[in-house]
């Protein structure tokens, strides 16, 4: 059964934005390196990754279906950020917009009649959910660790010890 053409033009969306997501964090990794956060340029850049990983799940699920891949260019992501507070702040706004796009993207599905996609972006819709957790856990602790220079330093610590994507 192949794809049926609103739920085929999502899915190729989705893997955009999901590749976006893997730029937009790799650039915010880029920064947190350069102004000395070593720890959240590591979180990110698991973060880059996993999102990358998303965007493969897609891609893989369309050729399963027998239908094309269709790649677009992806948007430069933004390279400066105030501080550590307004891009994870970023992060969890944009962790919300995935969330309203997959559940966008279900509703194609399930009006389409397409089971397997339902089924498939179930783990999409777990996953958001632990996604929007951990960003608001980061963005939380920084409101309570404040902004001197030695509880960044202790929040940076906290946040490169993260080791799974
Ligand atoms: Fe792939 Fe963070 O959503």
């Amino acid at each position: 059964m192949k794809l049926e053409k609103p739920v085929h033009k999502a899915l190729n969306e989705q893997i955009n934005k999901e590749l976006f997501s893997s730029y937009l964090y790799r650039s915010m990794s880029a920064w947190c390196e350069a102004e000395g956060f070593p720890g959240c340029a590591k979180w990110l850049a698991l973060q880059s990754e996993e999102e990358n990983e998303h965007a493969m799940k897609l891609y893989h699920y369309i050729l399963e279906r027998g239908s094309r891949v269709e790649l677009e260019a992806i948007d430069k992501p933004k390279t400066e950020f105030k501080n550590l507070s307004a891009l994870f702040t970023m992060v969890l706004e944009h962790e919300q917009k995935v969330s309203a796009s997959i559940t966008a993207l279900y509703e194609t599905a399930v009006k389409q009649n397409d089971y397997p996609t339902q089924i498939m972006l179930q783990w999409f819709i777990t996953e958001q959910v632990e996604e929007e957790k951990n960003s608001n856990e980061v963005v939380d602790l920084l409101k309570k660790v404040g902004d001197s220079p030695v509880s960044l330093m202790m929040f940076d610590r906290q946040l490169g010890a993260r080791t799974e994507k």
